[in-house]
């Protein structure tokens, strides 16, 4: 496809007056598809493209696969005309703007992946037409919407910047909590020119209040890994003080929350059995490879990394001490495993740190079953299938139980009353009155 235009600036469409009306988004998962259904919300019209056949179908019957989207909200964008379509029956080029929101994931040595952001990215260019504007939002190291991610768009003969337009727009929605989607969280976008820029924030601007223009999109990848490199560092820091707690004989639980009462220059972050999900694991090793193509070794990275990575191995530990102090070895042990998604109260369990958890139990002869009233079936580390176990009968049947995730809707307190023994890893018997020296927890030691 080329372009038919001859001057730069000229060729452009005026749209930073929010002119740009019809939407494409290629990736409908926990970023896409709320991005989808509020473009749908403010009016615009919006056409979802995915790659994965039975979610396109799911979709288009009104079923949502992720949590802060009801089916009755996907029911209402389809009746507003938001259509769901398979690569093969996408029709981008009737779009203004179109949004690429696909995973960014790491390969097995921790490289990254971003063979799911150039596919589409090939999808969008056999489409794309003098006039759009693209805008890359899945999460990224700098240099990627200007370097792979445009070269592949520019196969056409389109130029970014004189033919269409290009754009970096990071996400920030924290699924399970409503408050991360709202309108006045900040959005952040950088572009290949100011113009640009503004065009792509004035389309922003229809879902979000407080869009802030940045001068590239480097700036905005690079500042969309910072946030997510803090939050690997700074739970890396308190995993560090746990385990440092537990030979000391001090209660982390109680230091953070004694440091937290300081209202200024802290910032409460808690320990646990590891990190989960799709950024925190991910995202930092996207800015250490990026930095050691500049010769430059990013040491924060690389310790938070190896600190939180160790951390469900420390679980394992622990559930051996707490079984020990039974007089029972872990080998022929029967384990019980509390929450396997890899935050509280959703299903999303990518990336678990359950799964080294039940993956390590079993490695050293335990017998894990676990409940999750989100998570129907799990994947351990090691490819072994589970399937959810009834709560009560995980309690009566198990040696031990080992708190991962805390979801609402599990009994704790329950748990708390009639097991027998249990490892607790996010502090979620605090509080709870409960016999001595039963509850072992991460961070803090025997519960006495
Ligand atoms: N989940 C989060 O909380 C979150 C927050 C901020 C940023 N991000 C970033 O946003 C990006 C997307 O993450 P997500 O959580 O939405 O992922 P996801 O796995 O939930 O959704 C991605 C969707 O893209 C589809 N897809 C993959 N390749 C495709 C292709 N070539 N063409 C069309 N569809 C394709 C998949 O089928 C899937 O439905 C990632 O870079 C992630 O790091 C995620």
């Amino acid at each position: 496809m080329h372009s038919d235009l001859e001057g730069p600036l000229a060729t452009r469409p005026a749209t930073t007056d929010g002119a740009d009306r019809r939407i494409a988004i290629v990736g409908l998962g926990y970023v896409g598809l709320p991005l989808a259904i509020a473009f749908v919300e403010a009016g615009l019209t919006v056409e979802g493209i995915d790659a994965d056949a039975p979610r396109v179908a799911a979709l288009a019957s009104g079923c949502s696969p992720i949590d802060d989207i009801s089916d009755d909200r996907l029911v209402a964008a389809l009746a507003r005309g938001f259509s769901v379509l398979a690569p093969a029956d996408a029709d981008l080029g009737a779009a203004d703007a179109v949004f690429v929101c696909v995973p960014t994931p790491i390969t097995k040595s921790k490289d990254p992946d971003l063979g799911p952001v150039l596919a589409a990215a090939t999808l969008v260019r056999e489409h794309l037409r003098a006039g759009q504007l693209v805008i890359l939002q899945s999460t990224t190291f700098p240099g990627t919407t200007n370097g792979l991610f445009r070269e592949e768009l520019e196969r056409t003969g389109l130029k970014a910047g004189r033919d269409f337009d290009l754009a970096y727009a990071p996400e920030r929605v924290n699924p399970g909590d409503p408050a991360s989607a709202a309108k006045g969280v900040p959005r952040l976008v950088g572009a290949t020119s100011p113009d640009a820029t503004a065009r792509a924030a004035a389309l922003l601007r229809h879902i979000n209040d407080d869009v802030r223009e940045l001068s590239s999109p480097e700036a905005a990848e690079l500042a969309k890994l910072l946030e997510n490199v803090f939050r690997n560092v700074n739970i890396a820091l308190v995993n560090q003080l746990a385990l440092l707690c537990e030979r000391m004989g001090i209660d982390v639980w109680e230091v953070i929350d004694a440091a937290a009462t300081k209202p200024f220059g802290f910032m409460r972050f808690t320990p646990g059995p590891g990190v989960g999900g799709h950024c925190i694991p991910v995202d930092p090793y996207y800015l250490a490879w990026r930095a050691r193509e500049f010769g430059f070794v990013d040491r924060f990275v690389e310790l938070a990394g190896d600190i939180n990575l160790a951390m469900p191995r420390h679980v394992v530990d622990l559930v051996a001490e707490a079984l020990n102090d039974r007089g029972k070895a872990l080998k022929g042990a029967r384990v019980g495993v509390i929450g396997v998604a890899f935050k509280p109260n959703v299903r999303d369990a990518r990336n678990s740190p359950a799964a080294d958890v039940i993956a390590g139990l079993g490695s050293r002869g335990a017998i894990v079953a676990y409940h999750d009233p989100h998570v129907p079936t799990f994947r351990a580390a090691d490819g072994e299938r589970l399937e959810t176990t009834p709560l009560d009968q995980l309690v009566s049947g198990s040696d031990a139980i080992v708190v991962v995730t805390a979801h609402r809707a599990v009994d704790l307190a329950r748990v708390y009353r009639d097991a027998d023994l249990v490892v607790d890893t996010v502090n979620s018997s605090a509080g709870r009155t409960v016999p001595a020296r039963r509850i072992l927890r991460l961070g803090a030691g025997w519960n006495v």
